[in-house]
């Protein structure tokens, strides 16, 4: 009998250790040889734990599972009362075009047998046997762009790298998560390691850079654990070597320090303060030489694109947000969990098809896209197809595609305070508009609150001034929440107003 169990964090957080201790007690027990694999979770978080048993069929899904549902499994499957039936035929599968994340939550994560026999190391033969400026003509080609939020294209960094003349180069890997309702990279690294060791060496091939790091956020144990094994074992199994090899290095934990050149300083060991650019991270980046920083859904792309080429990939999309985008859904929302498709789905098919509307069961009010940083959506906003510049043109950002969906019970000027107080809890006080400038944010929303509209004048230049004046995406996008907030929910600004009154 072999049976699958999540090693990831958030099938942890529901108990996934405790299940798999009790199959394997249940087993010895009735006498019966099981094998447990951890693998990664499939991304339907209210599934998990969610146990898969290998069966003729397919794998068999069990859950949400807890330990007294393990000893059901030793009997009658299909009446088992967790049973949900064959999981790869699940409707959240089977919506799914998942090419980064095609492996994650099938294989174990930690054989590179498992990984081979899944498609893995393809990509990286192929780039072996390529030029670097075709490696780099091949991802400028997908059109792949940044997944970290930015979207910068992938390919145009890495030429900037590759043409650069020096001694030494590098590659990192932006591991640093830190947006709320975000947990891809963590998924994909708990899952699918090799993965991204692959998009690493081949980031390598293309640019000339022999050593790469991945920066992951000390909040992310069971990530660091894994990606910490996978290192070793790729570099025992020759994957990694003189021609490229990495390390992996942790973060203490501030929400700045995933702003790149914030990472850099960090991982050389300085604070983690934003430096000014240019110089870009592309010429001077990690001890001063030209360093690809790459977020970890970026490098994990590549080794479809290289395995089924640049044509395959750009095929999917829409406009110029080409290939597929893990959707991260979370909040008060019924089914949350990680959904990788193409480009192009509309924000309304996303929270109410896909995410099934609220937990709550009230009308949905707003959804914040891209993190604690991205603007609030209201319902009106719904048609917005989900791409880069759809979300642009209506004064929001797609971001790290994280999606927080609130209920009717919210009241946005409080998250528009939240947005200002997160902004100057996290600010690395390098720059005055986003350190200064967010404690401003938080006194004048409170006079909002107290009823005294003539702050909204205030706010509004408040937020221009640090928009356009700071120097990072901290203090430059803290004003999307809260210019959306007011803009679309004029009437819970006002309302204050009345309360006070
Ligand atoms: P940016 O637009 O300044 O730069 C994007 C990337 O392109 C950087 O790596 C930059 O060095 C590079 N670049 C720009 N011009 C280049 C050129 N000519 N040649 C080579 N490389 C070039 O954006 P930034 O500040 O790096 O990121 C902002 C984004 O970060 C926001 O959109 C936000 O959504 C996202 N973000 C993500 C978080 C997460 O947890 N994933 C947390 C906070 C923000």
């Amino acid at each position: 009998m072999k049976i699958y169990v999540p090693l990831d964090s958030a099938a942890v957080a529901l108990g996934a250790d405790k299940v798999a201790a009790a199959i394997t007690d249940e087993a010895a027990r009735r006498g019966v040889t099981v094998e447990v694999v951890r693998n990664g979770s499939r991304g339907m978080v209210w599934l998990e734990p969610l146990v898969e048993v290998v069966s003729a069929e397919g794998r068999l899904g069990f859950g949400p599972m807890a330990v007294a549902d393990v000893a059901g499994l030793f009997g009658d499957l299909a009446s088992h009362p967790k049973a949900v039936g064959l999981v790869e035929e699940l409707p959240w599968m089977k919506g799914q075009t998942r090419l980064t994340f095609a492996r994650v939550g099938v294989i174990d994560p930690l054989s590179l047998d498992d990984y081979r026999a899944h498609g893995g190391l393809v990509g990286l033969e192929r780039a072996v046997k390529m030029a670097a400026p075709e490696i780099v003509a091949e991802v400028t080609e997908s059109g792949l762009r940044g997944r970290g939020g930015a979207g910068f294209p992938t390919g145009i960094k890495w030429k900037t790298v590759s043409e650069a003349v020096a001694d030494q180069k590098y590659i990192v890997c932006n591991a640093d998560e830190g947006d709320s309702a975000t947990f891809a990279d963590r998924m994909l690294m708990e899952g699918d390691p090799f993965t991204l060791i692959e998009g690493m060496a081949i980031a390598g091939l293309a640019t000339g850079a022999t050593k790469g790091y991945v920066y992951i956020r000390s909040e992310y144990p069971v990530a660091i654990r894994v990606m910490e094994a996978a290192v070793r074992i790729a570099r025992e199994a020759g994957v990694l070597g003189p021609r490229f090899d990495m390390e992996i290095r942790v973060g203490a934990g501030a929400y700045v320090c995933g702003e790149e050149t914030s990472l850099l300083n960090s991982l050389e060991g300085k604070r983690g303060v934003v430096r000014a650019k240019p110089p870009l991270p592309a010429l001077q980046g990690f001890l001063g030489r030209p360093t690809v920083v790459n977020n970890v859904i970026s490098l994990a792309s590549v080794p479809v694109i290289m395995a089924r080429g640049a044509a395959y990939y750009k095929d999917f999309g829409l406009g110029r947000s080409r290939g597929t985008i893990p959707l991260q859904i979370a909040g008060n929302v019924r089914f949350g969990g990680l959904y990788e498709v193409a480009f192009g789905l509309t924000l309304g098919q996303i929270v109410n098809e896909i995410g099934g509307g609220t937990a709550s069961g009230r009308p949905v009010k707003a959804v914040q896209v891209g993190g604690p940083l991205g603007a609030w959506f209201p319902v009106s906003l719904f048609d917005t197809p989900f791409g880069y510049e759809e979300f642009g043109a209506k004064d929001g950002l797609i971001g790290h595609a994280g999606l927080t969906v609130a209920d009717d019970t919210i009241d946005m000027l409080q998250m528009a305070r939240f947005a200002m107080e997160f902004c100057a809890i996290e600010s690395c006080g390098k720059c005055t508009p986003c350190r200064i400038g967010s404690i401003r944010g938080v006194e004048t929303l409170d006079r909002l609150a107290r009823g005294d509209t003539s702050a909204i004048p205030l706010i509004t230049d408040l937020c221009n001034t640090m928009k356009l004046g700071s120097l990072c995406a901290l203090g430059g996008f803290t004003p999307y929440p809260v210019m959306s907030a007011l803009t679309h929910f004029p009437d819970d600004f006002v309302r204050a107003k009345e309360a006070a009154e």
